[in-house]
């Protein structure tokens, strides 16, 4: 059965044993068993060999799922690989809230990805620019001649600007070149068309191009999610109005933005890694864009409807990809690729920024009311106690003391299972 005919909705899931979350899933997304085993395999060390160079072997990150997600009308649950505490409960119980008002909206433009050329040494630069312009239908086409297949599937390199800018070098003419890079991430595609193009800009200026790359900062591709948080649920107007002045600091204050964005990224990062996608390229562009008026500012925007609900809104660049890269190597990329059970990049942006708006809800509204510490305090003893030597049933029971105590230390941990 596809997994967007079933309820994401499940209360008590961190409650259950390893093996009956995963049945879960397993029933959800439709996995077979030979599938099943990815969720306790390892990368092998041959593929991990032709990824990178100088390997060693392969380092693991815990993969959990976000449950409750409903987007676009669509049940979701979220693979996420992450090494932060409290960050996969959060999303869920964030999602449980936005699900009461419908849960999330999305919108995204065309995958357009920026290539860029810098053109240097010109004795006329307004007369380069003019003859760049003058031939960009050969330019395209040019661009275009480099890979076939994006061009059949209607991508392909789709127009071509140009900036002058002013340097201490001088002035230089950047020219972007537009691609449409339909459901891959598009770098390897972008990069290899601008040097194609490098050769023919040169002849036709007589200038000398230096760097031909992909800008990071891909604000074509922009992808917007929106939800309703239910003020009752928050627990009333006092609440609704202590988030809006938490999140107010975040729009004035730099210091603030960053530690928000981070919040948000908690979230997206975490199913970009699960995917195998580039972290760090969805990294640079999502705050490079949250600079882009001049003052970095907060990456989601809140306010209240007129019923006194919390709206919720995030804008953002993503360039996710669901073929080439990494994510059709890694098995479990693929495997949670096929929990999500999108058909499209655009559907994994989509779903990476209702999972950034909704990780950023849960942050600001537990700093807004009790504080973050309380949630990652039970994880953090539970860490404690496996230090100081609990086994099994113990690890709870070290853990649950440790906190009635209010008092997670090593030494107390030890001294609880000396006595146990
Ligand atoms: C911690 O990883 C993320 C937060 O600091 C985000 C925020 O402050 O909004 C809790």
């Amino acid at each position: 059965m596809s997994n967007s005919k079933k309820s994401s909705m499940v209360s008590g899931f961190y409650k259950l044993p390893v093996d009956k979350r995963v049945d879960f899933v397993k029933d959800f997304a439709g996995l077979t068993s030979e599938e099943e085993k990815l969720f306790s395999s390892f990368l092998d060390i041959e593929t991990a060999d032709r990824m990178i160079e100088n390997v060693l072997g392969t380092f693991e990150l815990p993969l959990g799922v976000a449950v409750n997600f409903k987007i676009n009308g669509k049940d979701y649950l979220i693979p996420m690989a992450t090494e932060e505490s409290s960050v996969v409960a959060a999303a869920s119980n964030a999602a449980k809230i936005a699900r009461i008002q419908g849960g999330f909206k999305t919108e995204c433009s065309k995958p357009l990805m920026i290539g860029q050329l810098q053109l240097l040494k010109l004795d006329d630069v307004a007369g380069a620019a003019q003859k760049i312009l003058k031939h960009k239908k050969e330019l395209l086409e040019l661009a275009n001649a480099q890979d076939k297949i994006l061009v059949k599937f209607g991508g392909g390199a789709k127009d071509l600007e140009v900036r002058i800018l002013y340097s201490p070098l001088g002035k230089m003419v950047v020219t972007h070149l537009i691609v449409d890079v339909r459901d891959a991430m598009g770098a390897n595609a972008v990069n290899t068309m601008c040097e194609a193009l490098a050769p023919m800009i040169e002849e036709l200026t007589g200038g000398k191009i230096r760097l031909k790359i992909l800008s990071n900062l891909a604000d074509k591709r922009i992808v917007k999610a929106k939800a309703v948080f239910d003020k009752e649920k928050m627990g009333g107007e006092d609440v609704v109005n202590a988030f809006l002045e938490s999140y107010t600091l975040a729009v004035i204050d730099p210091y603030r933005a960053a530690t928000h964005n981070k919040g948000i990224m908690n979230g997206i990062d975490s199913v970009i890694i699960a995917t195998g996608n580039d972290f760090r390229a969805i990294e640079a562009g999502a705050h490079a864009y949250a600079a882009r008026n001049g003052q970095y500012t907060s990456l989601s925007k809140y306010f209240k409807d007129k019923k006194g609900n919390l709206v919720g809104e995030l804008e953002l660049p993503l360039a996710v990809g669901i073929v080439g890269g990494a994510g059709n190597i890694h098995p479990k990329a693929r495997l949670c690729k096929k929990i999500l059970g999108i058909k499209t990049a655009k559907e994994l942006a989509e779903v990476a920024a209702s999972l950034g708006l909704a990780q950023n809800f849960a942050a600001v509204f537990a700093l807004s009311t009790v504080g973050i510490q309380k949630g990652h305090m039970s994880l953090h003893a539970k860490n404690i106690a496996v230090m100081a030597g609990a086994k099994g049933d113990q690890i709870d029971k070290v853990a649950e003391q440790l906190v009635k105590e209010g008092n997670i230390k090593l030494d107390r941990a030890k001294e609880i299972v000396g006595q146990l």
